[in-house]
């Protein structure tokens, strides 16, 4: 299919490829750069064989690809692995025209971004995603950021040239991250294309991975190019996060379980503020990927206090995406009864 476009005014600034073996075909895919020396890989243990395809696909293409293989997980979003990496490319002599590309799940993804945009004041970025979580929203939307403490508090914008998703390697996924993208994906059906909602109500975690990412690297792309600076509209892309993030550091569940749960709780806020009469077939949804719907024991006040503390709080008080019907998202500034009461909603009073 042809490639999905994120536009900044009239510029397009990144180039979005979804086809089947496309690691196999790295080399030839890179953004026209006649400068270009030198391109570096950075990627993850898990994800070897795959990083080999497209070393081999780089160097049938002329390059001689260094690979550097980072900690797996968020341990690489660090310091402490930037300043080494950037020692590393310096000795390389990677320059200006050079060529990063990140390899693997979001975690690597938003480390080679953040990379990308600090060496040398920012050089080419293109990313592959390897996880569902990555096609789908990290290696989408220019957010790269490391952990300092606080999850991804140190970060850049910077919108990689590429983006290139392999669907072949997206499904050999182990179900569990399936699942855990699936959230996400599920997330971007909710708030911009009932057909990616008819997608998992007819399939369940089956649904065909190509259409899904498809659909909803669509509406993140789209969403993102109305929005580019986030000030506004991007704001629905956090649906479900505004408790999710709360949950999912106060129960240290992951971030697709925790949306899955923050989903339910903008569900109850949206039936209750603008008469979304979708709630329980939403609910339902979300169970049937095998998605939890009510939060591990927890304290109210410890949930509250995080949400508080999170980006989404604006002068008016605590910001939630709701639903309006599928496809049909709002921010709405819930008082604390309501809030209260989406928390019960998911098992947190
Ligand atoms: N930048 C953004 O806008 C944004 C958005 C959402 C999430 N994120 C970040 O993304 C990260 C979470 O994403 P994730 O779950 O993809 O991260 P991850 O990179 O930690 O991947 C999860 C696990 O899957 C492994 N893995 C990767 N590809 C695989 C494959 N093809 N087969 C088997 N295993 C594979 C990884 O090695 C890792 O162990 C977090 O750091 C989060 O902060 C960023
Ligand atoms: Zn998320």
């Amino acid at each position: 299919m042809a490639p999905i476009m994120i536009t900044e005014g009239d510029a397009v600034v990144s180039e979005i490829h979804i086809e089947r073996g496309i690691l196999t075909r790295v080399g030839s895919l890179l953004p026209p750069n006649p400068g270009r020396r030198r391109v570096v890989l950075l990627t993850q243990p898990t994800v070897m064989t795959q990083a080999e395809q497209a070393e081999r696909s780089l160097s049938s293409a002329g390059y001689r690809p260094t690979t550097i293989t980072l900690p797996d997980g968020d341990a690489a979003k660090s310091f402490s692995v930037v300043e080494s990496v950037a020692r590393e490319l310096n000795e390389l002599m990677m320059g200006r025209s050079d060529t990063i590309i990140g390899l693997g799940g979001g975690a690597a993804t938003d480390v080679a971004g953040f990379i990308a945009a600090t060496y040398l004041r920012g050089i080419e970025c293109v990313l592959a995603p390897t996880t569902l979580l990555g096609a789908v929203d990290a290696s989408v939307g220019g957010k790269t950021g490391i952990n300092v403490g606080g999850k991804n508090l140190v970060g850049a914008f910077r919108h990689p040239a590429r983006i290139l998703i392999d669907v072949d390697v997206l499904e050999g996924l182990p179900a569990s991250l399936i699942r855990q993208g699936s959230a996400e994906a599920l997330k971007t059906g909710f708030i911009g294309d009932p057909k990616l909602v008819d997608l998992y109500r007819e399939h369940g975690l089956a649904a065909p991975l190509g259409e899904v990412v498809e659909r909803a690297v669509a509406v993140k792309a789209g969403v993102v190019s109305q929005d580019f600076r986030e000030g506004g509209v991007r704001a629905v892309l956090n649906y479900g996060h505004t408790v999710g993030h709360g949950v999912e550091i106060a129960a240290g569940i992951s971030h697709g379980e925790a949306v899955a749960i923050g989903m339910v709780a903008a569900g109850y806020v949206g039936e209750r503020m603008v008469g979304f009469e979708g709630r329980t077939e939403h609910d339902g949804l979300i169970a049937s990927l095998g998605l939890p719907t009510s939060s591990p024991g927890l304290e109210r006040r410890t949930v509250e206090n995080l949400m508080a503390l999170d980006k989404k709080r604006d002068a008016e008080g605590i910001r939630f995406v709701v639903l309006r019907d599928i496809g049909e998202p709002m921010v709405v500034h819930p008082d604390d009864a309501t809030v209260r009461a989406a928390l019960a909603a998911i098992g947190i009073d």
